[in-house]
C-alpha cells in the first residue's frame, strides 16, 4: 500500500454495524425501480408473464452478481476501478473497464432518475398546496402532463432533487446514507400494505391481480426477457459498481450471501406490493395498463381518492418514495464520488459537487425530453428514453456478463470461498458451491442468450 492509499483507507467510512449495511444496501435497492419502474414495465410488458421473467432473471442471475459484487467490493476495499484493478491477477488485464463503464452508467441513469425523482417532489408539493385526487384518468393524466410538460418546473424539480443529494452525500457514508434509510424503509412498507388493503378492495381488484399474478405465456418475448433482465439489474442497483462501492463499506464479518438473499427478497416485496396498489386502480377505473412512465403518476391519485383522509396519505406517500428515491440516488453518485476523490485525491465534497454539477448539465437534456427536447431523437428515442435504454438494456447486462467472467473465471474458487464463508467463520460450503456454478454458467449464459436473442441472433 503507498501512503497515498493507506490514508485513503483511513478516511474512507464504514457502515457501522452489520445491520447498518444491510439497510443502506437496501437504500440503495429500493427506490423508484420498485414504485415506478416495476409497475409500468410489468403493465407495459404483459403482466405476470413478465413477472416470471422477471422473477427469473432476479434469482438466476441478479443474486448471484450481487452477491458477486459485495464480495469484490469488500475485498479491494476500494472505489469500483481500484477495487478490479486490486483484484485481477495481473495488472495488464483490463477488467478495470467494467468499473469505468459502471461510472458512465451510473451518469446516465442519474441522468433520467433526478428527472423522475423530480416528479416526485413536485407531487410531494402538489399534494400540499392542491387537490390532486380523482378517479378521472383523463384529469389525473392531464395533471401529470401540465408538469412534465413545462420546461421550468422539470429543471427547477430536476435540481433541487441534485443539490439534495449532494447535501446527504458530503454527510459522509455512515451518517448520511444510514440514518435516512433506517427510518424510511419499514414506513414505506407500512404505507403500500395500507394502500393495498384500498386497491384489493375495488371493484376490478380481482382483474388486477389476474393481471398480476395469471401468466399468459404467449406474451414472453425476446424484448419482454431483455427488459426483464435488465429491470432485474436496475433494481439490485448492479451491473456498474454501486454495489462493489457499496461492498467496499462491508465490516469483514458480514454474511455476504445471506445479506444479499435478504436484500432481493425485500427489494421484490416492495415491487409486488406497488403492483398491488396500481393494477386493481388500473382496472377499476379505465386506466391504460401500458400507459409507460406515467403510470404510477396518473393511477396514485385514484386510489387515495377513495380514501379518508386521502390527501393527507398521498402526501406521505411521495414523501416516502422521495426518500426511497434518495438512497438509490446516493448509491449512483457516490459510485463516481467515491472514484474521484480517491483518484484525484479530491475532497468529498468537491467530488460530489462536482459530479452534482455536471449531472445537472446532463441531466438537463433528459428533464427538457417531454418539453423544449421533445423532438430531439437519437435512434427514434428522446434522450431520456435513449438513457434510460442504454443503461437498463445493454449497459447493466452487459456489467452484470463481464463481473459473472471475473468472478467465476479468472479469481481462483479458493479465494471466493474464503471471502463468501468470512475465513471459513461460517459454515455455508454449500451456498459457496452453489453460487459457483450460477457464478460460472448459469447467470453469464442467461445473459448471453437474452442479449442475443433479443437482437434477433437466433
Ligand atoms: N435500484 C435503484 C432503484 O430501484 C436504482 C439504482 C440502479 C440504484 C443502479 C443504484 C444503481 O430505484
Amino acid at each position: 500500500m503507498t501512503a497515498l492509499e493507506k490514508e485513503n483507507s483511513m478516511k474512507r467510512g464504514g457502515f457501522a454495524t452489520a445491520l447498518g449495511a444491510l439497510i443502506a444496501t437496501l437504500g440503495s435497492a429500493i427506490g423508484l425501480g420498485n414504485i415506478w419502474r416495476f409497475p409500468y414495465l410489468t403493465g407495459e410488458n404483459g403482466g405476470a408473464a413478465f413477472l416470471v421473467l422477471y422473477l427469473i432473471s432476479t434469482f438466476l442471475v441478479g443474486l448471484p452478481v450481487m452477491i458477486a459484487e459485495i464480495m469484490l467490493g469488500r475485498a479491494g476495499r476500494a472505489n469500483v476501478i481500484t477495487t478490479l484493478r486490486r483484484l485481477s491477477p495481473s495488472p495488464r488485464q483490463p477488467w478495470w473497464l467494467i468499473g469505468a463503464a459502471g461510472g458512465l452508467s451510473a451518469f446516465l441513469i442519474m441522468a433520467f432518475y433526478t428527472e423522475v425523482a423530480g416528479w416526485v417532489f413536485a407531487y410531494v408539493f402538489r399534494s400540499l398546496t392542491s387537490n390532486i385526487l380523482s378517479t378521472n384518468p383523463e384529469v389525473t393524466t392531464q395533471m401529470f402532463v401540465a408538469l412534465v410538460s413545462d420546461p421550468f418546473q422539470s429543471l427547477l424539480w430536476q435540481w433541487i432533487v441534485l443539490v439534495l443529494v449532494g447535501l446527504i452525500i458530503t454527510f459522509g457514508v455512515a451518517r448520511g446514507i444510514e440514518a435516512t434509510t433506517k427510518r424510511l424503509i419499514p414506513l414505506l412498507f407500512l404505507l403500500l400494505l395500507v394502500v393495498d388493503v384500498r386497491a384489493l378492495t375495488l371493484p376490478g381488484a380481482v382483474e388486477g391481480l389476474t393481471f398480476l399474478f395469471k401468466p399468459d405465456f404467449s406474451k414472453i418475448t425476446a424484448t419482454a426477457a431483455l427488459i426483464a433482465l435488465g429491470l432485474a439489474f436496475f433494481k439490485l442497483s448492479i451491473g456498474m459498481g454501486a454495489m462493489i462501492t457499496y461492498g467496499s463499506y462491508w465490516k469483514d464479518d458480514q454474511n455476504i450471501p445471506s445479506t444479499a438473499l435478504r436484500v432481493a427478497l425485500s427489494d421484490l416485496a416492495v415491487s409486488l406490493l406497488a403492483g398491488i396498489a396500481i393494477f386493481p386502480v388500473v382496472f377499476t377505473y379505465g386506466f391504460e395498463p401500458a400507459a409507460g412512465a406515467k403510470l404510477l403518476f396518473i393511477t396514485l391519485p385514484a386510489v387515495f381518492a377513495q380514501m379518508p383522509l386521502g390527501n393527507v396519505f398521498i402526501f406521505i406517500f411521495f414523501l416516502l418514495t422521495s426518500f426511497a428515491a434518495i438512497g438509490a440516488m446516493v448509491s449512483l453518485v457516490e459510485v463516481v464520488v467515491a472514484f474521484l476523490s480517491e483518484q484525484f485525491e479530491l475532497s468529498r465534497k468537491s467530488a460530489t459537487w462536482l459530479a452534482v454539477g455536471a449531472l445537472a448539465l446532463v441531466g438537463s437534456t433528459a428533464a427538457l425530453s417531454n418539453s423544449t427536447l421533445a423532438n430531439f431523437t437519437l435512434f427514434g428515442k428522446t434522450l431520456f428514453d435513449l438513457y434510460d435504454f442504454v443503461t437498463s438494456n445493454v449497459l447493466l447486462p452487459l456489467g452484470g456478463f463481464f463481473i459473472t467472467l471475473f468472478v467465476g473465471w479468472t479469481l481462483k474458487p479458493a479465494f471466493i470461498r474464503e471471502q463468501l464463508s468470512n475465513r471459513g467463520q461460517l459454515n455455508n460450503e454449500w451456498v459457496v458451491r452453489l453460487f459457483l456454478i450460477l457464478v460460472r454458467y448459469i447467470s453469464p449464459l442467461l445473459v448471453l442468450i437474452v442479449l442475443l436473442d433479443s437482437l434477433n441472433v437466433f
